[in-house]
């Protein structure tokens, strides 16, 4: 772990300390009432969110693995971060689940799906409200995921906004019509907000190949650029790990089909993001990762790229 690096989200924290007591002995609030609009000052800015992917309804087995993933999401709130990052989880506004939510798409599946993740957080067995994008294996036969995916979320790319930071699914990856939906949906996102983007596939890296083009890539790149895009979340490989694509951090959970079985925990605080990575099977943090994201900052040693293996 790099000393340097350490240092500096000390010397943030202690800086935040002494402005924490200068904010409460002027007085003032802490923090600002949430509005998608009225957009808190980066200094007050504090949004907390989950992120799992895979879920894989259909597997043998799978049903008791979602319910322990279920489980640790809903224990999170209240525990103390790795220190690298500091402080403790806050409840966070939703769980973005980034696709396979079902082994074959069948209605069945989905109906497993739901009734374990539910929606607003009140439906199933999570605490949280989920916000949940396609996957390949859920675009199979007559593809009822679509249909229920849109139902919930107006469509398969769909964005809303935590307070000022504006979150933008883009479903199993950013392909040209949904890119088309993006550049059109930025164009609302005033300039220096702060945005993450979360999908399926992989951008970068083993799993990353079922993009039909490179030019799509090229594409995305440019549709990006302007933007301050924080930092991107998706699923596919089923192992957990983080990695740069162009200037952006890219970060994925691992899956419950497999061994690599760890949810993220995400805080988005005033400008510097902090990812956490929880494994649901054994309760505790295996990797913390700091950006400033108004300048990148190197995380902590990067974790190893996935292993091929059957597909995902
Ligand atoms: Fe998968």
């Amino acid at each position: 772990m790099a000393t340097g690096r350490y240092m500096n989200v000390m010397l943030l924290h202690s800086v935040r300390s002494l402005l924490a007591v200068a904010v409460a002995l002027a007085g003032l609030p802490a923090c600002v009432t949430p509005s998608s609009e009225a957009a808190a000052p980066a200094a007050a800015r504090e949004v907390t969110f989950f992120v799992a992917s895979d879920t894989h309804f259909g597997v043998p087995g799978i049903e008791e693995r979602n319910r322990r993933l279920i489980e640790e999401l809903n224990g999170l709130p209240g525990l103390e971060y790795p220190p690298e990052i500091g402080g403790r989880v806050e409840t966070p506004r939703g769980v973005l689940i980034t696709g396979d939510l079902t082994d074959y798409s069948t209605e069945e599946q989905w109906q497993q799906f739901e009734s374990f993740y539910g929606h607003t957080g009140k439906e199933g067995l999570l605490r949280f409200p989920v916000f949940e994008a396609l996957g390949n294996h859920d675009f199979m036969g007559d593809t009822p995921v679509v249909r229920h995916i849109t139902r919930r979320h107006g469509g398969v790319a769909y964005s809303f906004d935590w307070d000022d930071l504006h979150v933008a699914c883009l479903g199993m990856y950013p392909n040209g019509e949904r890119l088309r939906w993006l550049e059109k949906d930025l164009r609302s996102v005033r300039a220096g907000r702060p945005v993450i983007l979360f999908f399926h596939y992989g951008i970068d890296g083993a799993w990353s190949h079922s993009w039909e083009s490179q030019e799509e890539r090229e594409d995305l790149a440019r549709v990006l650029s302007g933007h301050r895009v924080v930092a991107i979340f998706h699923g596919h490989a089923h192992h957990a790990g983080h990695y740069r694509w162009r200037e952006y951090d890219v970060f994925r959970p691992g899956s419950p089909k497999h061994s690599s079985r760890q949810v993220l925990a995400v805080r988005l605080r005033g400008d510097e993001l902090a990812v956490a990575y929880r494994d649901f099977d054994r309760s505790v943090w295996t990797d913390a990762q700091v950006r400033s994201v108004g300048t990148a900052v190197a995380g902590a040693a990067g974790m190893e790229p996935p292993p091929d293996r059957a597909r995902p």
